[in-house]
């Protein structure tokens, strides 16, 4: 009688979690997994960094890893906006009401406005689901130049660090594809170094079979002005301008993101990895009886309130992002002692860094009208999109791309860093651009819905074209703070964008640059208006002007890290060179959160980086 009772308690409580332990890759029995509670490593976090980590643990099948991600598998949704690459300008916009439009895949977070950028609640976008970010980004990879790399040896002592000592771990995950230019109809051509992609892993990275027509006439501007083509940005150089290699599938053109990492183990059949998914981590559990407090647990909640609690023989990995990792860390007890005070949270060990020194790029830029194609036309042409929408399930056609598709990094030299105020970066690396370039086919003006903006604009039944500049070497500095002791609460985040009087003179010329770009002798027959300027326009002239502009219309690139950074000692960071929180056993922060400082261009590849270099010294560390 008992033991039968039992049993329908079991029963009744796997039926109200089926939803939220779908699709893992263990295949026991029902009740012995709900039973399993105990694994060698936790990650908290299957994101871009997490999935990657926990993906490279579990391929020793002699350890348990389980990961706990608060969002659900975005390829079990056919309707998913995330496997379109062309689609990654939805719900991505400053509106915070534009995140509606990939509900499904975003934490809704908005900034609390700081005057830097006339105290707007700007939307900024994170990624809900497996992948993480690299779920809703915009693809782009290279990695971070040679010197600027360097940078992190200094700041942690850690040569280890240096740019020979990683690369291998940059070209470990990927797999890489060159462009197919007969699809491309690319001109000038998308150039590609093999030898920068040795590696054979299971993300896919390569070129799209669609080159915004855009791209061609702004290569040439940017070329004209001063800006040389670039052949490899992934091998320690980044100065130039080229078509960027993008994390997409080879084989049917769909956006690659950490996922792929999963989908092995999958394949593979693991039976030692399980990722649980819509699990939101509530707090760590510490071992307070030993010398030093010992991560040991990891409190997390599923879906009509389940709470559970699941064990760890030896790590756990916090792996939430650079807005949620420095959260989870302050509501164990780990940060600002006023601020866990406030909250009424223990501390367990204090410590002022946590959540600090965010770093992030923003960018901004002006629109003119082009007699190209651009993804204007989606909005503003049924009978195109209908095609396109039709072409992409061949791995053809504008969906296939990113959007944008042409970056270029520019390096200032010393004589005009004086010149407008900016002596501050002359300290940077030889290789660290201060601005990157960004092609923006398409109407963006303030960000603040892409597609909606596109549509307003395109009803026109005028093609558009942007240039975003962005900085790429920032002084300002952000902070995520806790609102509440609960993780269901997200922390609040200000980014302090443009906060650095340098940051604004930097801004103000990087603008002006890229008003030299369109005006161009190579960008002449692509522009159909000679002397308008459709956004901001032209009498937006003065430098303080431009500036009040840049305020009014900027945007995050979604670059958030640092803050949890790797670090020297615990009065200048949160974690020790090979990860560890300082002051607690049995713990790390593996993410963007967990840079010593943002790097130049996109992060992506220093995510992925980062998980395989912390999969190699997790794995010696626990032999
Ligand atoms: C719109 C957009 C465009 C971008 N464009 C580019 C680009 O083109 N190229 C590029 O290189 N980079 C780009 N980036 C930045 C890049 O994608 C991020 O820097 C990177 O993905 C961050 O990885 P991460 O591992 O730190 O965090 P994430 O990938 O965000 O992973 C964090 C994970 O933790 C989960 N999580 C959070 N809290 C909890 C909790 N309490 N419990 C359980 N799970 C939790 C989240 O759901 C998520 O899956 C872009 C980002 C965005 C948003
Ligand atoms: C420095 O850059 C400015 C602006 O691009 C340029 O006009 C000048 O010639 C450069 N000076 C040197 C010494 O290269």
């Amino acid at each position: 009688m008992t033991r039968s009772l039992i049993r329908l308690a079991v029963v009744a409580g796997l039926f109200a979690s089926f939803g939220a332990v779908t699709a893992h890759p263990v295949e026991e029995p029902l009740e012995r997994r709900q039973t399993i509670d105990t694994y060698d490593y936790i990650v908290v976090g299957g994101g871009t960094s997490g999935m990657a980590l926990a993906g490279r643990l579990s391929e020793n099948q002699g350890v348990t890893v389980a990961v706990l991600e608060a969002g659900t598998d975005y390829r079990l949704n056919p309707a998913n906006l995330v496997d379109t690459p062309g689609m990654d300008t939805f719900g991505v916009g400053a509106d915070p009401t534009d995140s509606i439009t990939n509900g499904l895949y975003d934490w809704f977070f908005v900034t609390e406005g700081e005057p830097g950028y006339d105290n707007r609640k700007v939307h900024y976008a994170r990624g809900k689901c497996i992948g993480g970010s690299s779920a809703r980004n915009f693809m782009l990879y290279h990695r971070p130049p040679r010197n600027a790399q360097q940078t992190w040896v200094d700041l942690t002592g850690d040569s280890q660090w240096s740019f020979d000592r990683v690369l291998p771990y940059y070209q470990k995950s990927l797999t890489a594809f060159g462009p197919r230019h007969e699809f491309r109809k690319d001109n000038p051509p998308a150039q590609y170094n093999p030898a920068a992609f040795p590696g054979t892993g299971p993300v896919s990275v390569g070129f799209p079979n669609y080159a915004q027509p855009f791209s061609g006439p702004l290569l040439n501007s940017l070329n004209e002005v001063g800006v040389p083509t670039s052949t490899d940005m992934s091998s320690g150089n980044i100065l130039g301008a080229q078509y960027s290699t993008i994390t997409i599938e080879a084989s049917n053109g769909k956006r690659a993101t950490s996922r792929s990492f999963y989908q092995q183990a999958l394949d593979d059949k693991r039976t030692n990895l399980n990722v649980i998914f819509e699990a939101l981590a509530k707090k760590v559990v510490f071992d307070t009886t030993a010398s030093r407090p010992k991560a040991v647990a990891v409190e997390y909640t599923l879906p009509l309130g389940i709470k559970k609690t699941i064990k760890a023989r030896k790590e756990i990995i916090i792996s939430a992002g650079a807005f949620q990792s420095p959260q989870l860390l302050m509501v164990s007890g780990i940060g600002p002692a006023d601020q866990l005070k406030a909250q009424n949270i223990p501390v367990l060990v204090q410590n002022e860094n946590v959540g600090q020194h965010m770093q992030d790029h923003v960018f901004f830029g002006p629109t003119y009208s082009v007699n190209v194609d651009t993804p204007t036309k989606e909005a503003n042409d049924p009978v195109f999109l209908a095609a396109s929408l039709a072409a992409f399930q061949i791995n053809q056609g504008i969906f296939t791309n990113n959007v944008a598709d042409l970056i270029g990094f520019e390096k200032w030299n010393s004589t005009f860093l004086d010149s407008i105020q900016a002596s501050q970066v002359k300290s940077n690396p030889s290789d660290w651009p201060e601005i990157e370039f960004l092609s923006g086919p398409g109407f963006i003006g303030d960000f603040s819905n892409l597609v909606t903006n596109n549509i307003v604009q395109g009803l026109t039944l005028q093609q558009f074209a942007s240039l975003l500049v962005a900085i790429v070497a920032p002084l300002s500095e952000g902070s995520v703070t806790l609102k509440s002791a609960d993780t269901s609460d997200l922390p609040a985040i200000r980014p302090n964008w443009l906060s650095s009087p340098v940051d604004q003179k930097v801004a103000i010329a990087a603008f002006k640059r890229a008003r030299q770009v369109f005006a161009a002798n190579a960008m002449k027959s692509t522009r159909t208006k000679a002397t308008i300027e459709d956004f901001p326009g032209f009498d937006v002239a003065t430098d303080d002007q431009i500036l009040a502009s840049i305020r009014k219309n900027l945007m995050t690139v979604w670059h958030a890290a640092s803050t949890c950074r790797m670090a020297k000692s615990p009065q200048t960071g949160v974690l020790d060179s090979n990860f560890r929180v300082f002051g607690v056993d049995a713990l790390r922060v593996v993410d963007a959160s967990s840079f010593p400082r943002l790097l130049p261009g996109h992060p992506q590849a220093v995510c992925y980086m980062i998980a395989e270099r912390a999969a190699d010294l997790i794995a010696a560390a626990n032999k």
